[in-house]
């Protein structure tokens, strides 16, 4: 969709749609009497039905005829006038775009960047609804050959109205800012939604691949050899039962200064998690193609980042590979012999992010990092924590991790942090090894963070769960049913915190 500024006043459009903005029962300010009278009384009575009471997510539509230069006007509640942040700038703006297209409308004009809300400048204001009307008309219809002809087009044209010709200039950063961060979160959502039988470890390569050569940064990818070579027993035991070859890939992106060190990313990138031996079961084995999606929401930053040239050096690792059952596959039982030359008991083959997480901290360690972030669908045990609603963080740096549960709020990407004590790491005492890969039932998000955090080492870090929000179940306002694209928001927001942009 493309999406414009323009100066000027909303009953005036000539458009296929206006849409206005209405916080709930506020419905006696000038604009909306002046829209009532136009339409003959027909606001007021849709009110008075209560067809229409401004609560967030309720719609109404209404034909003008010659009333109006305007083909129809569409209402969009905002709910309570006091409660209204970016975060619901947009939520409205996701269910407005989504609403529109579903309708098969193709542009339209709003007055959402005259609404009062609270936080944020018009810079921030419009880039919180460009991301709600560009997410919210995302869909993945790659594979509908057939019952995709009945899909509505995609909306086409979008017109944020300002009143001063001035603020189109300070709008435009908002909106230039949300189009690079939508890319690269359509992106993250492309790839998850990508059945497994499509996404190899080097198909997550290839696309690294394409995102180097248009970003203009440097891309290494480890193969067999190589990983055999640097000793990667971590990735090459989870490996072990695919037909398909795993990969390290390593995404460098210098926009600071050549001494700045950089911020390393890590992202998990089991592109199909069977369990391996210790097998899952069938219900809904199929959304374990989501398992890479902290690799998806590296690439997504990655591809934002380069686009919005920020400031910084950032390098990008993810390990990608398939965890399947087979006769090579590992058992339970089995010793690996990690990068880091730390043991590993393997009691489980599906607690298997973490021995790729492992080798892939273990590597970040030769950039000398300035903090390392990781992100992963690493727990089940963390959708029983916190349902879909926030990702779980953990690490061992509080300054970061306020910075990130900061950048949560702001992005609309909520984080919340479980604690990490020394006494966690008890569960992970192995007869046999240095560790073992599961800490039991108890606080498995936790223990999980408490292996990742013996290869941090003492490098700052923190370490994002994701399991519960990389996928969604139901479809939210600018969040459809399957992959979220979630952690591109929150990067590019923290990382801009970083540069100070
Ligand atoms: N990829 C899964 C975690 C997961 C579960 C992500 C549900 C998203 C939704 C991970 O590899 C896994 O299987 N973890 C095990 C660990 C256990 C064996 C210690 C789990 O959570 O059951
Ligand atoms: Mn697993
Ligand atoms: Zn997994």
């Amino acid at each position: 969709m493309n999406l414009h500024l323009k100066k000027g006043s909303p009953l005036q459009q000539k458009t296929a749609c206006l849409v206005l903005g209405v916080f709930e029962g506020k419905f006696k300010t000038p604009l909306l009497k002046e829209l009532d009278q136009a339409l003959g009384g027909a606001l007021g009575r849709a009110v008075r039905d209560g067809e229409f009471t401004g609560k967030v997510r309720e719609t109404v539509l209404f034909h003008p005829g010659k009333a109006l230069p305007a083909e129809r006007v569409l209402l969009a509640g905002l709910g309570k006038e006091k409660s209204a942040g970016l975060e619901y700038l947009r939520q409205v703006a996701g269910t407005v775009s989504g609403a529109l297209q579903s309708r098969r409308i193709h542009s339209f004009a709003c007055n959402f960047l005259s609404l009062p809300v609270r936080g944020g400048g018009l810079a921030e204001r419009a880039q919180a609804i460009a991301e709600g009307l560009l997410l919210g008309t995302y869909r993945f219809d790659r594979f509908r050959t057939e019952n995709g002809k009945e899909l509505p087009p995609p909306l086409k044209d979008g017109v944020l109205l300002v009143d001063k010709q001035a603020e189109v200039t300070a709008a435009r950063r908002g909106l230039d800012e949300a189009r690079a961060i939508c890319r690269g979160v359509c992106l993250a959502r492309d790839l998850v939604n990508e059945p497994g039988n499509v996404k190899s470890p080097e198909y997550l390569a290839q696309t690294a691949r394409t995102l180097a050569d248009e970003g203009s940064f440097a891309l290494r990818v480890l193969e067999r050899d190589a990983l055999e070579k640097e000793g990667f027993g971590g990735l090459l035991g989870v490996a072990q039962g695919s037909v398909r070859e795993p990969r390290l890939i390593v995404m460098e992106y210098s926009g600071g200064s050549s001494e700045a060190k950089p911020i390393v990313l890590v992202g998990k990138g089991v592109v199909f998690d069977a369990g391996g031996i210790s097998l899952k079961p069938a219900e809904k084995m199929d959304e374990m193609k989501m398992d890479m999606a902290g690799a998806a929401a590296v690439l997504g930053t990655f591809q934002a980042v380069a686009a919005l040239k920020l400031p910084i050096n950032l390098v990008g690792i993810v390990p990608a590979v398939e965890n399947m059952p087979s006769g090579s596959a590992m058992r339970p039982g089995d010793i690996l012999t990690s990068l880091s030359g730390r043991t590993i008991e393997v009691l489980n083959t599906d607690a298997e992010g973490r021995l790729i997480l492992a080798d892939a901290l273990t590597w970040a360690k030769r950039y000398e990092p300035r903090l390392v972030i990781d992100l992963a669908t690493l727990t089940g045990a963390c959708v029983i924590a916190l349902g879909h609603q926030a990702t779980a963080v953990l690490g061992n740096h509080d300054g970061l991790i306020r910075q990130l549960i900061r950048a949560g709020e702001n992005s609309g990407e909520r984080l919340w942090q479980l604690p990490l004590w020394d006494e966690y790491a008890a569960q992970l005492k192995s007869d046999v090894a240095d560790l073992k890969n599961t800490g039991g039932r108890p606080a498995g998000t936790i223990t999980a963070a408490a292996f990742l955090q013996k290869f941090a080492e003492d490098t700052s870090w923190a370490h994002l769960d994701i399991a519960g929000t990389a996928w969604e179940e139901k479809g939210r306002p600018y969040v459809p049913k399957g992959g979220t694209g979630v952690g591109v928001r929150l990067l590019v927001h923290y990382l801009k915190t970083v540069a100070g942009a």
